[in-house]
C-alpha cells in the first residue's frame, strides 16, 4: 500500500504518484495502530500550509481533538497523550499518525482533517479534506480474511494444476502410444520383405 512512499524516499520526488488508500479498520489489543490518513495534492499545488487536525468521537458525539500539525507536531491532552506518533511524510501528501499500545477502548471514530492553504500570486484558496476511521480492536489477531481467500485461491490453482498436468499426461501418453504403434506398423511393412524372405510366412496383425 506505501510503494509509492518509499519510491519517493528513495527517488526524492514523487508527489505525482499519490494514491489514496484507505486506513486499515482493525488494530490487535497492545500493537501498533496506524491511522492512515492520506490527502492527494496535485504536483502543481505543492506551494502550500498545510494544518492537521486528528480528533477522536466519544461516546456522547463529541470530536475531541488528539493530535495537530500546525507547523510543528503536536500531542494534545487527551486519553491518547503518550501514545500517538507522527507517521506522515514530509510532503504532507501522508499525514498519519500511530497509536501505540492500542486498548480494546480504543475502538471507535477517529476523524482526520486536513486544511490547506496555497500561496498563488493571486489568491490564496483554502481546500480542506476530512477522513474518518471506523476503527475496532479486537483482543488477538484473528485470521486475516484477505489471506484466507489467497490459501483458497492457492487450493484451487493447485487442484487446477494437477488436473491440467493428468490431462497433459494422458494426452501425451496416448500420443507417444499412437506414434509407437505406427512406428511399429511402419517397422512391421519394412520387415516385411526380409521376414518373408526368411519364413515366407504372411505377416500377423497385431
Ligand atoms: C510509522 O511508525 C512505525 C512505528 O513507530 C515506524 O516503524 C514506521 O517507520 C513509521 N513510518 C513512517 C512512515 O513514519
Ligand atoms: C481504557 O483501558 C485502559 C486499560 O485497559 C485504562 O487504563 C483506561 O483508563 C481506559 N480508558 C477509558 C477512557 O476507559
Ligand atoms: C472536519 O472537517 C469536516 C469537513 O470539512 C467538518 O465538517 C468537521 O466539522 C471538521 N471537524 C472538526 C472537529 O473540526
Amino acid at each position: 500500500a506505501h510503494a509509492w512512499q518509499r519510491g519517493c524516499w528513495t527517488v526524492g520526488f514523487c508527489s505525482a504518484v499519490c494514491v489514496d488508500v484507505p486506513s486499515e479498520t482493525e488494530a490487535v489489543q497492545g500493537a501498533h495502530m496506524k491511522l492512515l490518513c492520506i490527502s492527494c495534492m496535485k504536483r502543481e499545488e505543492v506551494i502550500a500550509n498545510t494544518v492537521v487536525e486528528w480528533f477522536y468521537r466519544t461516546n456522547d458525539g463529541k470530536d475531541v481533538p488528539i493530535y495537530e500539525y500546525r507547523n510543528e507536531k503536536r500531542e494534545l491532552e487527551s486519553r491518547f497523550q503518550g501514545r500517538l506518533r507522527w507517521n506522515g511524510s514530509k510532503d504532507m501528501q501522508d499525514v498519519s499518525i500511530s497509536v501505540l499500545n492500542i486498548n480494546l477502548n480504543d475502538s471507535g471514530v477517529y476523524i482526520c482533517n486536513v486544511t490547506r492553504q496555497f500561496e498563488f500570486e493571486t489568491h490564496r484558496p483554502i481546500i480542506t479534506s476530512s477522513k474518518q476511521i471506523h476503527l475496532t480492536v479486537v483482543e488477538e489477531a484473528g485470521e486475516d480474511f484477505t489471506s484466507v481467500i489467497s490459501e483458497i485461491m492457492m487450493y484451487i490453482l493447485l487442484v487446477f494444476l494437477t488436473l491440467w498436468l493428468l490431462i497433459e499426461m494422458v494426452y501425451c501418453y496416448r500420443k507417444v502410444s499412437k506414434a509407437e504403434e505406427s512406428s511399429q506398423e511402419n517397422a512391421d511393412y519394412l520387415a516385411i520383405p526380409s521376414e518373408n524372405k526368411e519364413t515366407c510366412a504372411v505377416p500377423v496383425d497385431e
